[in-house]
């Protein structure tokens, strides 16, 4: 640590200043959260100063709200009962649930006028209740806000709980290009609360397994192996399925974060982005009518074909990988990726020039060498993806 100086008689003199910042929040796998007797929230917004009256303001999902009308109530009574800890400055803000929030710029600026107009400050919290899109939004306006302001996330979409609301990443999209505003900011705290997650749709119960699966096919055989055995419990909601892999999902996300070596990405390697590259063009190709989830099961078959034909992942994987997201309920074909620009060309794999754009450096990208490990590519051959699209079509084709 420390600054470090040296003199050069034709270049001058150079400072490198050297510092490096430790991170920590904690995540929290709970139940009824706003439950008075329920003490974790309150207790994470006194972490640093026990004796302080903490100011926060609450930005809630407009589609949590439909399924949950009492919910903002229920805030305002936690909020009531636990006065002497915490304040909220005003009644909770419902804001756009989906993708809606991060494809509008108004949306960003009107929460931000709300933390102006409540002087909310770097002690103060913003507290983000809402699926992963809600909390890219929010996590955007707390991160820039005085540079910084505290962000408890508290996300209520299994896609969040088991992945993005974990992480340390925000953002917007900009002239249809995902994330391209955006930033990487650790929240405070994360609080999962599993009964949340009752009256969410079963078609976002189903989405965010797609992300169990993905990181289960990089990191952890053992851990497909049992997403396997628990497919039947896992599609019809069953409780400690559900929780059991929501946490594991989020565990192995943790940790590839924390001992990756490069949470902030700077390097060209995004390994947790394994099937991601269409994932993310899809949806924007189908103006987010395909779920991120959906397009990230589509984006994972579509990778393990093509891993198999790269003589990467043993023949035979791939359909085993399908048989599983078929099996959750997820259907590995969708027509926008035969959609074709002026040059003839398949748009879908526009999605490797912008997988790569967005970090820059050399193209990488995640694919299979066996099930529950990942390898890294620097190249993706046109007609051989051609070939597993096509078989992707084939498949879907079966009667
Ligand atoms: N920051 C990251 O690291 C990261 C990682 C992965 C995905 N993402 C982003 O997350 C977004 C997708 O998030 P998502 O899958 O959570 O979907 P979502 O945020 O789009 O929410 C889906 C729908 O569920 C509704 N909803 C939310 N919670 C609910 C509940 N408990 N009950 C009923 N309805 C509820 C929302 O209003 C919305 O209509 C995408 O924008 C994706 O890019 C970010
Ligand atoms: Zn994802």
């Amino acid at each position: 640590m420390g600054s470090t100086t040296k003199l050069d008689p034709v270049k001058g003199t150079v400072h490198l200043q050297r510092f490096a910042v430790a991170y920590e929040y904690p995540v929290h796998f709970t139940e009824f959260l706003f439950d008075p007797a329920n003490p974790v929230l309150v207790e994470v917004l006194a972490r640093h100063e026990p004796e302080r009256r903490h100011r926060c303001v609450v930005f809630v999902d407009d589609g949590l709200l439909e399924a949950r009308p009492g919910l903002v109530d229920e805030i305002a009574d936690y909020a009531r009962r636990h006065a002497a800890r915490m304040e909220l400055v005003a009644a909770p803000f419902p804001v756009p649930g989906g993708e809606r929030i991060k494809s509008e710029l108004f949306f960003v600026e009107q929460m931000q006028q709300r933390l102006f107009e409540h002087r909310i400050d770097r002690h103060s919290y913003v507290i983000a209740i809402g699926g992963g899109a809600v909390l890219d939004a929010v996590g955007l306006v707390a991160a820039v806000t005085h540079r910084g302001v505290r962000l408890i996330r508290v996300p209520t979409t299994v896609l969040a709980q088991d992945d993005s609301g974990v992480g340390v990443k925000n953002g917007v999209n900009y002239r249809g290009v995902k994330n391209f505003v955006g930033t990487f900011a650790p929240p405070f705290a994360v609080l999962n609360d599993l009964d949340l997650l009752t009256r969410l749709s079963e078609r976002d119960k189903i989405a965010g397994m797609a992300e169990a699966v993905k990181v289960a096919l990089i990191r952890d055989g053992a851990f497909f192996a049992w997403l396997e055995r628990n497919a039947d419990a896992l599609i019809t909601f069953e409780r400690p399925a559900l929780a059991q892999m929501i946490r594991r999902c989020a565990e192995l996300h943790m940790r590839q974060i924390a001992r990756g070596g490069d949470p902030f990405e700077t390097g060209s390697a995004r390994p947790l982005d394994y099937g991601h590259w269409s994932a993310h063009k899809l949806e924007s190709l189908t103006h987010h009518h395909v779920r991120h989830g959906e397009a990230v099961a589509i984006g994972i078959a579509l990778d393990a074909r093509y891993s198999v034909l790269a003589g990467l992942l043993a023949d035979g994987q791939e359909g085993r990988i399908c048989a599983l997201l078929e099996h959750l309920g997820f259907r590995l074909w969708h027509p926008a990726l035969e959609i074709r620009g002026p040059d003839g060309g398949l748009t879908i794999l526009e999605g490797l020039r912008e997988f790569r754009e967005h970090l820059g450096g050399d193209l990488t990208v995640t694919l299979l060498q066996d099930i529950g490990s990942g390898i890294e590519v620097h190249a993706i051959d046109e007609s051989r993806m051609l070939a597993a699209i096509n078989w992707l079509k084939e498949r879907a084709q079966l009667p």
